[in-house]
């Protein structure tokens, strides 16, 4: 099976792919919103914090183990320990992202169709109510969310079964740079509009107040999130980078491309809003019912401005979520080809069938939506989080930990550098998530 394994080209390819999964819909529909609700600035300093500090380790805990074992997630737990306890535990970070997978499907069918509708030029000259009516019409549509779940899982599919080098890092090695240039134009024209100063102020005015208990637990969750965190994407990935390469590069490349991002993100989007007098929201209204009206509003001074940045704006949405969508569909792909001897074709369909019939569910009964997105992102990527970087720390030995870390020698790190590291990833990370998801269960 080893033999058969494929590896990345390179460790930029590799980052590429992380940072496909890293960034998504997470970067533009929650971060923005919550750098403006809880303190601007203050919030931002405090997430870099938390990425450094506790996201980083436990996404190179991830790595260590996913490029040490050279296998899937619960193939890598059960290699790496004795007894089967640490392996049967992590079934449930297989089966997390498969979750994740089946309501973000929706969201991706959401934006090919918008995608469809800024071709058609459907947002110029509609006003914000006409604008929410498009949406709830198409949510509650007996069958079109069906229609384009399906085909936004079909995509990830064909990718996924073309396999790590001719799918996965293929794909992402075009759209990643496309989505970058994709963003910074959409932040370039949205900072130049009359009134976007507002939104510039919206999420960099620093007011320390407004840090609260919740706004730290919440700049955590998004963090793990933004980041695809405990749910086994990192660790799959990671096993597919050549012990040749530099983990620590891919793993600090991999945050800060998703850090920027993420920012960039807010710059395309607030000062838009702002510009366009509207309050912003969080969740897909802020992508599918605030910013179709920036369009709007744009439509009236030139239709053909607004239907130009609409499509760039929805390609970069459909792009950011299909690159993450395939790296959680390649967390379970893995998983039937090593453990259960299936072929990669078999394994694409049963994972297809499994997530479509969950995603179909979720476009009909929003309470079952957002109960899988809170379950897996408040309980389930905590659990992860929690079980790869206690794996690392406690179970794993510390050379092989730090011998992992220096790819083998290959990068010989400071003393002091891996000192800190192994403590946060011993002490720091863990004690942390536990707090955090025990907020999480009280709250
Ligand atoms: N990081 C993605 C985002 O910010 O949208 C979400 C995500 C992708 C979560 C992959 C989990 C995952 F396995």
């Amino acid at each position: 099976m080893e033999s058969n394994r494929e590896n990345f080209a390179s460790n930029l390819t590799a980052i590429l792919a992380l940072a496909g999964s890293a960034i998504g819909l997470g970067n533009i529909w929650r971060f923005p919103y919550m750098v403006g609700e809880y303190g601007g600035a203050a919030f931002i300093i405090v997430y870099l914090a938390f990425s450094l500090l506790i996201s980083l380790p436990i996404m190179l805990s991830e790595s260590i183990i996913g490029r040490r074992s050279r296998s899937n997630t619960f193939g890598a737990l059960r290699k790496l320990s004795k007894g089967r306890t640490w392996s049967s535990l992590s079934l449930l970070t297989v089966l997390s992202p498969l979750i994740i997978l089946s309501f973000y499907s929706v969201v991706g069918g959401w934006s090919i169709e918008y995608l469809f509708k800024a071709f058609g030029g459907a947002f110029v000259n509609a006003d914000p109510d006409n604008v929410r009516a498009q949406f709830a019409a198409f949510t509650s549509h007996p069958f079109l969310p069906l229609v384009f779940h399906t085909g936004f899982l079909l995509l990830c599919a064909i990718i996924v079964i073309l396999g790590v080098k001719s799918g996965i890092e293929k794909f992402n090695k075009v759209t990643m740079p496309l989505l970058f240039c994709l963003i910074v134009s959409m932040a370039i024209y949205s900072l130049s509009l009359p009134g976007a100063r507002a939104g510039v102020d919206y999420l960099l005015k620093p007011d320390f107040s407004l840090l609260t208990p919740k706004a730290l637990a919440s700049a955590l969750g998004q963090s793990f999130f933004s980041l695809s965190l405990g749910v086994g994407t990192v660790l799959t990935y990671s096993s597919y980078i050549s012990p040749k390469e530099n983990i620590l590069v891919s793993g600090v490349g991999t945050t800060v491309f998703d850090l920027l991002f993420a920012l960039i993100a807010g710059f395309a989007v607030m000062p838009a809003v702002f510009a366009a007098g509207i309050e912003p929201g969080a969740g897909p209204a802020l992508i599918f019912e605030t910013v179709p009206f920036i369009f709007c509003k744009m439509g009236s001074a030139a239709p053909w401005i607004s239907s130009v940045v609409a499509i760039l704006f929805f390609a970069a949405i459909c792009f950011a979520a299909l690159s993450s969508a395939i790296s959680m569909f390649e967390v379970g792909v893995a998983y039937l080809v090593e453990e259960k001897g299936l072929s990669r074709r078999k394994s694409v369909v049963c994972i297809f069938l499994g997530v479509w019939a969950l995603g179909a569910l979720c476009a009909y009964f929003p309470r079952l939506f957002s109960l899988c997105d809170t379950l897996t992102s408040n309980y389930l990527m905590m659990f992860g989080a929690l079980l790869f970087v206690v794996f690392a720390g406690w179970v794993m030995k510390k050379e092989d930990v730090l011998s992992e870390f220096s790819s083998d020698g290959r990068y010989p790190l400071n003393r002091k550098l891996s000192g800190v590291f192994y403590f946060l990833l011993k002490w720091v990370a863990p004690i942390a998530v536990t707090l955090i998801f025990i907020t999480n269960f009280l709250s």
